[in-house]
């Protein structure tokens, strides 16, 4: 059939259920939200089966709001209750929204869609107008740190599996090596390498001051010091020629400009030992209008939609293996979709 004619098979009621949800879906972001700022998810976690009115004087909230709060987080599948008196958090939420060290941790993400991408949302109707950008450099701390936390699953999946699953790699991890972060934000990577492999010698570079800033301050409070170092620059200014065993760059790739991406790329090949890794994860655009309501692609295409004031454009599966390729890697690239829809590419010098 011609996409492009009527369906008559879908109804106005299918259309406009689909509105209510989408709808539905922006308040509970809110109540999420609201929840994390408020310390609910917190509370729950620590003295499950609470009453709203304990919950209230606990924290000292308005108990009526605090009320409807519970029975809307439990209408949508947040909380349970025998009888609307007093509630738990439903299974996993306390991994999910309670606890911002666990792996499983997305009040990170939630918050980023609240506290920034609303208001890039609001700078969108002016932008849409004249093209104008407002860069992730040098936004705001609280910028760069709800960003690393949105993203720290993916440092404990690069810590704990995809660092030590490289051919051969273990060992070196345990013996000591050398490891690049490029574009390593708050550090929170860095820092979680460094604990797990104590001989590790751990870099970070970025160009971001704001989130270096809160890497370094973390970097005097640890005892990490002769094993990890940020350097703010280009890539060049992090070391010397066939220095590293792996370079990882982690939600990096779609975030640096198409005009530098390949002698970015072309320097990491530079900095990396023979027989070093590449190790990227990021999101992939679809290329072809069929894969666009592809499961694996709806969240790299949220992305794209809310970072497009940022400037960021995000690559094709063939336009990441082309940059890869043309920096000089000759060896196979491995390619795994996990989660949601990162895209987990692995490479070898
Ligand atoms: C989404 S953040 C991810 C931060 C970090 N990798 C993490 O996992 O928490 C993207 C980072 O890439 C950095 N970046 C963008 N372009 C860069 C470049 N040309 N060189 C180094 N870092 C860059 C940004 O400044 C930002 O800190």
């Amino acid at each position: 059939m011609n996409k492009l004619s009527k369906n008559d098979d879908i109804s106005p009621e299918h259309q406009v259920a689909k509105i209510f949800e989408w709808r539905r879906g922006f308040n509970v972001t809110y109540l999420i939200s609201l929840g994390i700022d408020l310390g609910l998810f917190k509370y729950l976690a620590q003295t499950p089966a609470s009453t709203p009115q304990q919950i209230a004087q606990s924290l000292s909230l308005h108990y009526p709001y605090i009320e409807t709060w519970c029975k809307t987080a439990f209408a949508v599948g947040i909380l349970e209750t025998e009888n609307c008196s007093n509630y738990i958090l439903a299974d996993h939420f306390d991994k999910i929204l309670a606890n911002d060290t666990n792996p499983r941790y997305l009040g990170g993400y939630v918050k980023l869609g609240v506290d920034f991408a609303a208001k890039d949302f609001k700078f969108s109707i002016e932008a849409y107008r004249t093209g104008a950008k407002v860069p992730f450099q040098n936004r705001s701390e609280s910028f760069a740190e709800t960003v690393g936390i949105a993203v720290s699953g993916l440092h404990a999946l690069t810590t704990h599996k995809l660092l030590p699953g490289l051919n051969g790699f273990n060992k070196k991890l345990e013996r000591g090596c050398k490891i690049l972060d490029v574009g390593c934000g708050t550090g929170k990577l860095v820092f979680q390498i460094a604990k797990k492999w104590r001989n590790a010698n751990v870099i970070g570079v970025d160009i971001d001051k704001k989130g270096l800033s809160i890497a370094e301050k973390q970097l005097v409070k640890s005892d990490l010091k002769t094993n990890v170092e940020f350097v703010e620059g280009d890539i060049p200014a992090a070391g010397k020629p066939n220095s590293f065993d792996v370079i990882t760059m982690i939600e990096v790739l779609h975030e640096i400009s198409p005009k530098i991406r390949q002698k970015v790329l072309n320097n990491c090949y530079r900095l990396l030992k023979k027989e070093g890794w590449l190790l990227i994860v990021d999101e992939t655009y679809p290329s072809k209008t069929e894969d666009f309501r592809k499961k694996e692609y709806q969240f790299p295409i949220q992305t794209a939609f809310e970072e497009l004031t940022w400037g960021n454009i995000l690559p094709t599966a063939e336009a990441q293996e082309k940059l890869i390729k043309s920096a000089g890697f000759k060896t196979k690239i491995n390619r795994n979709i996990i989660g949601e829809g990162f895209t987990i590419l692995e490479v070898q010098k």
